[in-house]
């Protein structure tokens, strides 16, 4: 039985794809999240399995979820956690991300979570540095434990990976988190549609194993999951956009067209959400529909596993 003491160790040393990870691996860290979830809802709430590790939070782009669940998830295993503050570091100097990399080496951390804008950045980090690395989301690429916490949180409301489809919507060409849960919930057997309208099309589009749809009715119809994206205003150089109320007309969710869904279906959304415009607001607040929160709540625990099974 799996238990605090009796961890399971993932095929990878490295967290920055979930295209590394097997399925067996994707199923331990759902396991030991549920081990630290129902942790978290007592009042001591530490497990300090990682006590005296020094944890390093390097982020290079805004985030709230991501570095405050990483630092939560850190503190609760009794972990040292530093956020490193870009803004004020000798980045701004001029200081290279390879003298940046042996810099932190020269303090002996024992894992290093990094956020990056650009893609490739990641891998010049990791490259230099001696300990294991996760990202925590990268360019357009990838947001492997955001996958990670999304499909704990479709198993925790008892849907089966391989019966369900999962319609993933709005703005896919910009999306790390559409492209991470592509990869792990195709691995993990489920059915994918990409809805979106012509101009957040994926250019590389064909090299997904997608139903495509540019209309959003029709693209949830019978869905299990429906996964909205807001608009990723801060990667867009090259789309006109519509208006606000013509985006939300035709690609806003809202409680009248999710009636096209399953009775049961689950409204998803990485966050931050932008309401009423891929998003009714009442929709977002609907806890019969929404598992927004849950999602928040999840990747906590996903984000403890993580570190409990990497952080040597
Ligand atoms: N979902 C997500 O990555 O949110 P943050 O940017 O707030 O971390």
């Amino acid at each position: 039985m799996l238990t605090i003491n009796n961890l399971p160790k993932l095929s990878v040393q490295n967290l920055s794809s979930v295209k590394d990870l097997t399925k067996a691996d994707v199923m331990s860290i759902i396991e030991v999240a549920n081990l630290f979830k129902k942790n978290n809802k007592e009042k001591n709430k530490n497990i300090p399995i990682l006590n005296g590790r020094t944890i390093i939070n390097l982020f290079f782009e805004p985030s709230t979820r991501t570095l405050i669940s990483f630092e939560v998830a850190a503190k609760r295993l009794g972990a040292d956690m530093i956020n490193m503050n870009i803004e004020g570091s000798s980045l701004r100097k001029g200081e290279t991300l390879i003298d940046t990399a042996d810099t932190l080496n020269a303090m002996n951390p024992d894992l290093v979570i990094i956020r990056h804008g650009s893609s490739g950045s990641i891998e010049e980090i990791s490259s230099r540095l001696k300990c294991p690395i996760i990202s925590a989301g990268e360019g357009t690429e990838e947001h492997p434990t955001q996958a990670l916490l999304d499909a704990y949180t479709i198993q925790d409301n008892q849907k089966k990976f391989e019966e369900i489809t999962v319609s993933i919507c709005g703005d896919i060409e910009h999306s790390r988190v559409a492209r991470s849960n592509y990869h792990l919930l195709k691995k993990m057997g489920s059915k994918i549609r990409f809805v979106t309208p012509d101009y957040f099309k994926p250019k590389d589009l064909d090299s997904f194993d997608v139903e495509y749809f540019d209309n959003l009715e029709l693209g949830i119809e019978s869905a299990d999951i429906v996964m909205m994206l807001r608009i990723q205003k801060e990667r867009i150089n090259d789309v006109n956009l519509p208006s606000i109320d013509e985006y939300f007309k035709h690609f806003g969710l809202t409680h009248k067209k999710l009636t096209n869904a399953k009775k049961d279906v689950l409204v998803m959304h990485p966050g931050p959400i932008n309401r009423n415009i891929e998003i009714e607001s009442s929709l977002a607040d609907d806890l019969d529909k929404s598992v927004i929160n849950e999602q928040v709540e999840n990747g906590v625990a996903v984000r403890m596993a993580c570190l409990a099974v990497m952080v040597k």
